[in-house]
């Protein structure tokens, strides 16, 4: 296990396992959002997501599950994603455990593979729960949306003793769209599994205040440790992979350099020929194969 980061903003390369049992307090943290690997085969850079029976996923995961719920406070909460399949297995593991309070569907407007003969999968489960049903974080005026019903219609609700226009913000419900990070949006890292800024905004938003302690087990990109900063929340991530931890200390700004070597993000394809085209350069193939932008 490697501690790295700041005091307010920890980032611990390690298995979530060791480092949640020796690394972080109990009840310490304000707000947990894990978004583990769904044991369906992704590859997290030579890591694949896929374990030999799904008892032993699942095993696995009631393990962590557990000291989630160990680390947060009583007045903690607690968001848990996996996949579509495995999702009821923690309905009814954590039910027993915390108050599951909304289960949550993100749903986006493509999926990865086309399916042919079978209808595609189009959301990603979501579960908020927290330890105390009455006494827990929940800032509704912090992530209004737009009301699309009446008010946008301009209409009188007349149902009320004094007639009034309908409110033109509400609470999101359940159901939530937001696109999934794609390859040239801005905000994109290299890895299989990025969650959207917008869905953590809103997360973190709803279910922190500033100067609380916001964990993810899980981080990938570090998109929770990056908006939790952003919003001055104090963070812990983990990671298994040395690579995504880079990420996490360059997205965080935490450091420059790691082990000598400078982070830097990774330019995309179509940033080298944007690039190119303002130097005024040309990609020229080389005897061998190899290929250079030059000016002439
Ligand atoms: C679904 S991804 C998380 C994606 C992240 N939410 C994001 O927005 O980028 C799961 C991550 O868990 C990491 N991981 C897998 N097994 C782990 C373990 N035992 N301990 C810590 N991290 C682990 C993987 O390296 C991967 O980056």
């Amino acid at each position: 296990m490697d501690i790295l980061g700041t005091v307010n903003h920890k980032i611990i390369h390690g298995d979530a396992l060791e480092v949640l049992r020796k690394a972080v307090e109990d009840n310490s943290v304000d707000l947990i959002f894990a978004d583990p690997p769904y044991n369906i085969g992704k590859n997290f850079n030579g890591h694949l997501d896929k374990w030999d029976k799904d008892e032993d996923y699942l095993n696995w995961c009631y393990e962590w599950l557990d000291l989630c719920i160990q680390k947060l406070k009583p007045t903690g909460s607690f968001y848990v994603m996996t996949s579509t399949q495995f999702m009821p297995y923690f309905d009814i593991y954590l039910r027993n455990k915390l108050n599951i309070l909304s289960r949550i569907i993100w749903s986006y407007d493509s999926s990865g593979v086309q399916a042919k003969k079978y209808f595609g999968s189009m959301y990603e489960p979501i579960l908020f729960c927290t330890k105390d049903k009455n006494n827990y974080t929940f800032n509704s005026d912090d992530i209004l949306v737009e009301a699309k019903t009446g008010a946008k219609r301009k209409l009188i609700d007349y149902r009320k003793t004094v007639p009034t226009v309908y409110n033109s913000e509400k609470v999101p419900g359940n159901v939530w769209d937001f696109a999934r990070v794609r390859y040239r949006m801005d905000e994109y890292e290299n890895h299989p599994t990025q969650k959207p800024i917008a869905l953590l905004e809103r997360i973190i938003k709803a279910s922190s205040n500033e100067g609380d302690l916001v964990l993810d087990p899980f981080l990938g990109t570090f998109t929770t440790c990056y908006v939790a900063k952003e919003l001055g929340r104090n963070t812990i991530g983990i990671d298994l992979q040395e690579d995504y931890i880079k990420i996490g200390l360059r997205r965080l700004q935490l450091s420059t350099e790691h082990k000598g070597v400078k982070l830097l993000k990774e330019i995309r394809s179509f940033e080298t020929e944007k690039l190119a085209t303002a130097n005024n350069l040309k990609l020229f193939e080389e005897p061998d194969g190899k290929r250079i932008h030059r000016k002439h």
